[in-house]
């Protein structure tokens, strides 16, 4: 399948983020035929606030959400502060997740990664925004989980040279594309039967 686009949003701005960098990675092994264009510019975003949205609707807003709407798959890198998921990307959500009911991550295919320097690799992170976009009802990739522990042996100068860890990025971006296409299937098929 051609003419793919994923969006990938990092939950760090940290320069040389490993999380950062597994989404560099990914665009460089994804599919042949996709585009995986990873999302700058997160800290430019104020905190949620109802006043800063609707028909005032802050301009870094509007970007992200147009940015997740042109997008046919979200990837997100997960980095863990505190047992969850970052702020940065927290907030990042928050904004994605208005208009109620016809935002723009409803049925959206994502997948989950993520890497930190712990023994358990973002896991609880990874898992509470499992939950978070549960409330998004987004389409969840729900495996392999692709959780990069102890970092920094496997991450440097911009690389992931863990073997293991690319063929896991590899797996999960497969299945989000897969997702996409069965998504795209289906809906020719109701444009199908609806004409
Ligand atoms: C405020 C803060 C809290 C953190 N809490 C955790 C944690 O709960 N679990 C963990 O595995 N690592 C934790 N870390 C370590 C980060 O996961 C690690 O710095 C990681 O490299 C951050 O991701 P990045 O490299 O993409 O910026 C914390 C780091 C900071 C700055």
């Amino acid at each position: 399948m051609s003419d793919i686009k994923i969006l990938a949003l990092s939950g760090s701005s940290r320069a040389g983020s490993y999380n950062t960098t597994l989404l560099q990675t990914a665009a460089r092994i994804v599919p042949k035929g996709v585009d995986l264009d990873i999302y700058s510019g997160l800290e430019k975003l104020p905190f949620y606030s109802d006043e800063l949205d609707g028909e005032l609707l802050h301009p870094e807003a509007g970007r992200l959400r147009a940015a997740v709407a042109a997008a046919d798959g979200v990837l997100l890198a997960v980095p863990e502060y505190n047992y969850s998921l970052t702020a940065l990307l927290k907030n990042a959500l928050d904004w994605a997740s208005r208009p109620a009911g016809r935002h723009v991550f409803l049925g959206k295919p994502t997948a989950i990664i993520g890497a930190s320097s712990s023994i358990l690799g973002t896991v609880r992170a990874q898992l509470h925004t499992r939950d978070v976009l549960h409330a998004l009802q987004a389409d969840v990739v729900p495996r392999p989980e692709v959780l990069v522990t102890q970092a920094a042996h496997k991450i440097a100068n911009g690389q992931l040279s863990d073997e293991t860890a690319r063929a896991l990025l590899a797996e999960v971006l497969e299945n989000l594309v897969r997702k996409i296409e069965h998504k795209r299937i289906l809906a020719k098929v109701a444009q199908d039967r609806a004409s």
